[in-house]
């Protein structure tokens, strides 16, 4: 089984929980959004009034609590109490890999929630839901983690090997093997997805991903993607991490472009794409601050460059990010625009 990757647990300094309002910007504006679509798009049969929303990708909180509170305000005002004879119960199905840090969710929990909960471990690529059972489900900043590193990638003698650490977009075979494990993995969410979702229910998306045309090493992140490359690099010349490990590493991250979304999600065929917008958010791009640069690499990519390379070389890297990043910071000023995305699909 190929390893899971999963953000830092806990609530100390350097974890997700403590190290995520990037992220957690989006989901802010994405509020108002959410709000108009459930009241516009939403068509259920609500007999039973019992309502299931599940985020998909949902790590430690406090995001996701944000995120599936807009939705539970957006049906609360689509349907008010006052129509109902009962009021809405709420189910929420926080869905992550088995190996995150639910004990860190389940203790964060909001005191004022108004819903019940469960945790719902595996694999978003594959079904965790009963079928027809789902009313709204949400995914925000993690369908660009897939399943796997693509095959041939971190084998030397193959076309498609990549001595780089990501896809950057520069290479046509590496380019080609993300592409192809992209639209599988898609294909499998929206399957999946497709399968739980009720008629006339609908799934959020929301992350990072590029407009067409554009490589991820011409945007910022990329580029920080391939700066932390160079880190790991210097902890090799520094024999902390083997160097031949190190060229068969690559991290299972693809952030796709706007084309191959749109079209997994037409193969697809059970959604109506009802919006695909770009969406600004206040922290549009990451700060310019080293600091917060090697804290994020740490939070996100931490724990995988641990379980390969061990934590003295971890510890090392994100040293060197903090340390070296000055230097780079005139390039990261001149990155092309990556995207965040908002796509709200409807199940047919
Ligand atoms: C950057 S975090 C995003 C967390 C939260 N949704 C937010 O917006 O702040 C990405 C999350 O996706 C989860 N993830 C990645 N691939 C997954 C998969 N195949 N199945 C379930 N969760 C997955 C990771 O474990 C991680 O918790």
């Amino acid at each position: 089984m190929a390893p899971t990757y999963t953000m830092a647990g806990g609530e100390g300094p350097n974890s997700y929980s403590q190290h995520s309002t990037y992220q957690r910007a989006l989901l802010e504006v994405a509020k108002a959004k959410i709000n108009g679509a459930v009241s516009s798009k939403l068509d259920i049969n609500l007999d039973l009034n019992r309502f299931n929303i599940a985020d998909f990708g949902c790590s430690t909180g406090p995001n996701t609590f944000l995120a599936v509170q807009s939705i539970i305000d957006a049906v609360e005002q689509k349907y008010p109490k006052e129509t109902q004879d009962e009021n809405i119960e709420f189910q929420v199905l926080f869905n992550d890999h088995s190996n995150n840090d639910f004990n860190t969710l389940f203790k964060t929990l909001p005191s004022t929630k108004k819903y019940f909960v469960s945790g719902v471990p595996g694999s978003f690529f594959g079904r965790v839901l009963p079928r027809d059972s789902l009313h709204v489900g949400h995914c925000s900043y993690s369908l660009h983690w897939l399943s796997q590193v693509p095959k041939g990638i971190a084998d030397k003698n193959s076309p498609a090997w990549n001595k780089d650490i990501h896809c950057t977009g520069f290479s046509k075979e590496v380019v080609e093997a993300y592409h192809n494990q992209f639209m599988i993995d898609m294909g499998s969410f929206l399957k999946a997805r497709g399968e739980e979702l009720v008629s006339g229910g609908l799934l959020f998306l929301l992350g990072s991903c590029l407009p067409d045309g554009v490589k991820m090493s011409e945007t910022m992140k990329g580029m920080l993607l391939d700066f932390m490359g160079k880190c790991l690099h210097d902890v090799a010349k520094e024999g902390l991490i083997d160097q031949e490990e190190l060229d068969s590493f690559n991290f299972p991250i693809y952030p796709a472009h706007v084309a191959e979304f749109k079209k997994v999600i037409e193969e697809n065929g059970n959604f109506t794409i009802e919006a695909f917008e770009k969406i600004s958010h206040a922290n549009e791009e990451f700060p310019l601050d080293p600091n917060f640069l090697a804290t994020s690499h740490k939070v996100s990519f931490g724990g995988v460059l641990e379980s390969r390379f061990g934590k003295e070389a971890m510890e090392k890297t994100m040293e060197f990010i903090e340390e070296k990043c000055p230097k780079i910071l005139p390039q990261l000023a001149s990155a092309k625009s990556g995207m965040q995305y908002f796509i709200m699909l409807r199940r047919n």
